[in-house]
């Protein structure tokens, strides 16, 4: 993902507000101060060079230059680029709008033929540049920097944005500001600001550039010239200059002179020093003395004029909308249908006065039809389609609450809690709070659609606090679970009780157990402790003195929570910083951080694993998170005019969406084979198994009680017990007393091992079918898990049971 504004610009909106509400600043420093006046007497002198020169009085050909920073013969810049340049932008225009170009150009341009394009032509555009054979490669000591900084301590340094490669992305964020001062009567000039965000295939990682040009824009044609300024390359004072034609120059003279005029006084006027007003940073801070040099920009811009995509036949007269009906109908929508017409596209052509490249769109009629130059959309089209994602996204939220309402509704007991992973549901949290984070600087970001972000924030907020109410639930119950574990080993540390050593786990005759587990049928155990008062049943009953002292204490959900918002915060952050590094490692931090999120059912197939239980989530739980999670991450990765332009990647996308699927599957196949199909024996710490393998013995000693016939093994009915196998195999019915029906179940014989038994492959689901307390008490699945669900007490015997 990437964010359309430098997360540095979020640090200096802070400090901007720090330093607004600060006391009045200490006195500048003296030297500081003369600098600053320096440098505005400075510009009032350009500005007069502005004011006094013609069109042509700088031409580099004619070895005609300007006393304007950058554009004096002893700058050194490529100058000569600017001709050939100038004869480039003019073909293309010439291309795209036919004779009324030169019409355009001349200033003679009639009312009646306008040229269809927009007017405003505030949004983005976003394509492909490739390098034109006009440039050149110029190096560092081709500059003479002398004049700007006297002493340069590394003159061989190389420039930042220096284009290397043969082509990479670019995409324009076009502003052009409203009011009556930007703007001049006829509306036939104003003023523009352009952010730029350029790459370069050639560099390692996919490096990129941000920066900011400021300029003209013609509406009346749609054409656009724009700059980049900073301490060595005064470009906006020199853009008059740059211009096609002597009507265009005479038009932009006046326009700036009035316009530079007023940004100056503007900076006199300001209790705090702004170096340069038109900074190329994109965070607004001008570039220190000791920055590395960088390339500077000048672009020239054409928009295409707009085609309807309307049918010939239901438009006999060709009755095509004004445009300016067209744009208050797209800034004021009044409910009229807008007639489909192409996207808005621009061309450009664009040079580096001191780098010597020449960049141009890449589209026709020089590349095929596929690249079509640079294309986006006009800021209303661009906020519509952010209102409505943001919409879906609400959505999503809202589908993500009914999901966690159920669950929680049907996890409203101790021992169903008990089952669920702590940490799942602590990354589902972690999810939206950090959808929450994003959706409240979003508007940073976008800048638009204020209300429904926050509407959407808010309802982010409260899926959070809900799932954060519902981990607390989780936690005190395992909390207390784990406290009456620690106790319970304490205990069997010492020897009370004749302990059945658990290491020989092979032939189980009932079970294997462990010292956290109610002890084996076999072994010798106190009376049960009836304990009717205890209606938290999901957990042990303690003795009443020990009970107050277990229940977590208030300080450690405080630590919970705060550490909760801890991790949030730095992930957060940790994000912000990463959405300006290179593209390559920008889209690997992404991926993992995708990555781990979507991992979220892990921690729950652990827990089935380590306590061998099953049915911890429904399934509309597993499902519907699992999808609606995957939905915004899907936009991002497959969407490719997302709003936060992130660069599409379907193969990743593939990826994460396996890997979410492969945890499905897992889930699904615990709760079908067991939790523990897929791990070897002795991986996981021995648990309760409830199917065992129920095998005759001599003693009857693992059998359950209240066998109630042994049916003939010829007679049975089993398709197991086929005529000619083993004698003594069959099946056996017992009585399940919460349903009191029968209960069958397939006994092996005792000679039998495990391993050799024919059909113990098949077994596995036939012995789902049944459940074997410790105590020896045998129920249908069905009937003892939904008295599980309720108390972890054997229905007959009142004796505890381990939970599922
Ligand atoms: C611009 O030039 C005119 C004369 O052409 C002069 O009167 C005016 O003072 C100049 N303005 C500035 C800001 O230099
Ligand atoms: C250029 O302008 C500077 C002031 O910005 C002035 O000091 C210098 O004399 C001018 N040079 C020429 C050749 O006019
Ligand atoms: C730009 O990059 C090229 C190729 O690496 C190098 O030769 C040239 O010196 C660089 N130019 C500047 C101004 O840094
Ligand atoms: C570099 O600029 C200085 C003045 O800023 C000038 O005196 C010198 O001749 C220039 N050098 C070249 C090689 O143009
Ligand atoms: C250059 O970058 C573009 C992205 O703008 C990408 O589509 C293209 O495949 C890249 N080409 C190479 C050779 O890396
Ligand atoms: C152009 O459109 C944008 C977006 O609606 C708006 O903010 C801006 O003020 C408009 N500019 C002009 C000059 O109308
Ligand atoms: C505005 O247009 C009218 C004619 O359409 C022209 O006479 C006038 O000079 C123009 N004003 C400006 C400031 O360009
Ligand atoms: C520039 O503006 C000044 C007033 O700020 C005006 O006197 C002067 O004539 C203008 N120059 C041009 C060339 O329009
Ligand atoms: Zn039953
Ligand atoms: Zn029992």
């Amino acid at each position: 993902m990437e964010v359309r504004r430098d997360p540095k610009s979020f640090l200096f909106f802070i400090i901007l507000l720090l330093l607004i509400n600060s006391p009045e600043p200490q006195q500048q420093s003296f030297t500081s101060r003369s600098r600053y006046d320096e440098i505005i007497v400075h510009e009032w002198n350009e500005l007069e060079v502005v004011n006094r020169t013609r069109y042509g009085d700088f031409d580099a050909s004619k070895d005609k230059w300007l006393n304007i920073t950058g554009l004096k013969d002893e700058d050194g810049f490529a100058w000569d680029l600017l001709g050939p340049v100038q004869e480039r932008v003019k073909d293309q225009a010439r291309g795209l709008l036919g004779v009324t170009a030169d019409a355009a150009f001349d200033g003679t341009l009639e009312d009646q033929q306008s040229v269809p394009v927009y007017r405003n032509v505030s949004g983005y555009v976003q394509g492909e540049w490739v390098r034109s054979p006009l440039g050149r490669v110029r190096h560092p000591s081709d500059m003479n920097l002398s004049a700007i900084v006297p002493d340069n301590p590394f003159p061989m340094v190389e420039y930042e944005r220096n284009l290397t490669g043969t082509s990479g992305m670019i995409r324009l964020y076009i502003t052009e500001t409203d009011g009556r001062m930007r703007t001049d009567k006829n509306r036939s000039i104003s003023e523009i600001t352009v952010r730029m965000v350029i790459g370069d295939n050639n560099s390692i990682g996919g490096n990129w550039w941000e920066l900011v040009l400021n300029g003209v824009h013609f509406p009346k044609f749609g054409g656009s010239l724009v700059t980049t300024t900073s301490d060595k390359f005064a470009g906006i004072f020199a853009l008059p200059h740059f211009s096609l034609s002597q009507h265009l120059y005479s038009e932009s003279q006046n326009f700036l002179n009035r316009t530079i005029h007023e940004t100056i006084d503007r900076q006199e006027g300001r209790a705090y020093p702004t170096w340069n007003p038109w900074t190329s940073a994109p965070d607004g801070a001008s570039e220190g003395m000791l920055a590395n040099p960088h390339c500077e920009f000048v672009l020239f811009l054409q928009e295409h004029p707009i085609q309807y995509l309307v049918k010939q036949e239901q438009n006999p007269e060709n009755r095509l909308p004004d445009m300016d009906w067209l744009e208050h109908e797209l800034r004021y929508p009044t409910g009229s249908t807008l007639p489909r017409r192409s996207p808005l596209s621009l061309s450009m052509v664009g040079f580096s006065p001191d780098c010597g490249f020449v960049i141009e769109s890449k589209g026709p009629p020089d590349y095929s039809h596929e690249f079509a130059h640079l294309v986006g959309s006009k800021t209303e089209e661009f906020n519509d389609r952010a209102r409505h994602g943001i919409i879906a996204f609400a959505m999503t939220l809202s589908l993500q609450l009914i999901l966690l309402v159920k669950q929680m509704k049907e996890t409203a007991t101790p021992s169903t809690r008990n089952r669920i992973s702590f940490y799942t549901i602590a990354m589902l949290a972690l999810g939206d709070g950090f959808a929450f984070l994003a959706l409240i600087f979003m508007h940073l970001f976008l800048g638009t659609s204020q209300l429904a972000l926050y509407t959407t924030a808010f309802l982010a907020l409260f899926l959070g606090v809900f799932e954060l109410r519902f981990l607390m639930d989780i936690w005190t119950v395992q909390a207390t679970e784990q406290m009456r574990q620690d106790r319970q080993q304490a205990s069997a540390a010492t020897p009370s009780s004749p302990q059945q050593p658990s290491s020989t786990p092979t032939p189980p005759p009932t079970t294997q157990i462990s010292d956290s587990l109610p002890p084996p049928v076999t072994a010798a155990r106190p009376p049960p402790i009836a304990s009717d008062q205890d209606d938290t049943a999901g957990t042990a009953p303690a003795p009443a003195g020990e009970q107050t002292q277990t229940v977590p204490g208030r300080a450690e959900l405080g630590t919970l929570y705060s550490r909760y918002c801890l991790l949030l915060i730095c992930i957060f952050f940790v994000t912000l910083q990463f959405t300006t590094v290179r593209f390559t490692v920008r889209s690997f931090y992404f991926n993992t951080l995708s990555f781990f999120y979507l991992s979220f059912w892990c921690p729950q197939i652990y827990r089935n694993i380590m306590r061998n239980c099953r049915k911890a989530l429904r399934w509309d739980f597993v499902l519907g998170q699992s999808i609606v999670r995957l939905i915004p991450i899907t936009y991002f990765y497959a969407v490719s005019d997302n709003v936060l332009f992130s660069r599409n990647d379907l193969s990743a996308l593939m990826v994460l969406a396996g890997w979410v699927w492969v945890q499905i599957l897992a889930l699904a196949s615990q709760e079908l084979l067991g939790s523990r199909f897929f791990i070897r024996e002795g991986w996981a710490p021995p648990a309760y198994d409830y199917h065992p393998v129920l095998r005759e013995d001599e003693e009857g000693a693992t059998m359950p009680i209240g066998s109630t016939q042994a049916p003939d093994d010829d007679s049975s009915p089993s398709s197991m017990s086929k005529a000619g196998e083993s004698k003594g195999k069959g099946t056996k019915v017992f009585d399940c007393s919460i349903c009191t029906q029968d209960v069958e179940v397939l006994v092996l014989p005792s000679g039998a091992s495990s391993e050799n038994a024919p059909g113990l492959g098949g077994m596995i689901l036939q012995r789902r079918a049944y459940m074997v307390t410790p105590c020896r008490h045998i129920f249908h699945t069905p009937c003892l898990e939904g008295w599980m669900r309720y108390r972890l007490q054997c229905p007959n015997c009142r004796e505890i049971l381990p939970p599922l």
